[in-house]
């Protein structure tokens, strides 16, 4: 109402400027008429003002805060299931005495094909093909490089895992992504067979996934182990049933990923002596586990960052 009426534009102040175009004899009673009438104005809003604060005092001083009320959690972050995972691994190799160790996620064609017995016209490359940033260096497609550069560095006995990102130009889809997360294990030590990495992989899916869990090696193919495996584990949505699952696509078995033992070639590589030590090797992708572990059925969702979807795994 002040604005309406008293303001720069409002209707009284039209009329006080009005007051120049009336007769002289009658301007100065219009003048003290108008300023009459804005006096009586300004009080009747100057009360309707503090009427209007006092009840709003009124109302804060009766509204009743219980101050016992328990008050609400503060939303704190949790530990990614990725992460998670990755800790957890880590941590079971760490027990039993291997070294964690992380490489480069930029490597040389040497360690990520030649070195593990991929020559250049070898049709495997493709399967690892990745985004190259020069002719000879690329984002790695799989944590196998660190088997080199380990082997490299120490003589054996050695025990490493390497987690950490690994690259490829996959399409995305429920179980590919371009940038994901692979788990490295390297044994090498005198007398390593076959045995000892199915021990190993089985001890460490009990104690991922629960004491029921079971493992499948299927005869595979990868030029830098020999014999090589892919290792599945039941799946632990439908306990290997199948059928309807949509975690294992109703196979019964989630991929988790490859294995064998160390090719002699990639021995020979590293200057070891492939008739004084053997080893095992395996390369495992995390979100794979990560999604059989908690019944996710699409790997995207990892990383969509829905706390809704977060918080339901923490
Ligand atoms: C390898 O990468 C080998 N380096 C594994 C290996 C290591 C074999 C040591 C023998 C000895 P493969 O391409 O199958 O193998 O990948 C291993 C696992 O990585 C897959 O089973 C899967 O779990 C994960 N993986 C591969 N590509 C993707 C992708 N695009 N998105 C998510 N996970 C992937």
């Amino acid at each position: 109402m002040r604005v309406v009426y008293l303001g720069r534009s409002g209707d009284i102040t039209a009329m006080r400027r009005a007051i120049g175009s009336l007769p002289i004899a009658e301007r100065r009673g219009a003048g003290s008429l108008i300023n009459e009438a804005v006096a009586r104005m300004e009080d009747e809003l100057q009360t309707a003002s503090q009427q209007l604060e006092a009840g709003a005092l009124l109302q804060a001083l009766t509204d009743r805060v219980d101050v016992t009320y328990p008050a609400l959690p503060p939303p704190v972050g949790t530990t990614h299931p990725i992460r998670k995972t990755m800790v957890d691994l880590c941590s079971f190799f760490e027990r039993r005495g291997f070294a964690i160790v992380l490489g480069p996620e930029i490597e040389p064609t040497y360690y990520n094909f030649d070195a593990l017995n991929i020559p250049v016209d070898h049709p495997a490359r493709e399967a690892f093909d990745s985004f190259f940033l020069t002719d000879s260096l690329l984002l790695r497609p799989h944590t196998s490089p660190m088997q080199i550069r380990t082997m490299q560095r120490f003589q054996p006995p050695v025990a490493v895992v390497v987690p950490g990102r690994c690259y490829r130009r996959d399409a995305v889809d429920a179980r590919h992504l371009f940038m994901f997360h692979q788990i490295e294990g390297l044994l090498v030590d005198a007398d390593i067979h076959m045995g000892h990495l199915k021990g190993m992989l089985t001890a460490m899916c009990r104690d991922v996934f629960g004491v029921d869990q079971t493992l499948r090696f299927r005869p595979s193919f990868f030029p830098f182990t020999e014999p090589s495996a892919e290792v599945d584990t039941t799946c632990p949505a439908c306990k290997g049933d199948g059928g309807e699952c949509r975690t294992c696509g109703g196979s019964g078995w989630i991929e988790l990923g490859g294995a064998g033992m160390v090719h002699p070639n990639v021995l020979r590589e590293v200057n070891y002596d492939p008739q004084t030590v053997s080893g095992w090797a395996f390369g495992f992708g995390i979100e794979r586990i990560a999604l059989a572990r908690y019944g996710v059925d699409d790997i995207r969702l990892f990383y969509e960052n829905d706390p809704a979807f977060l918080d339901q795994l923490s």
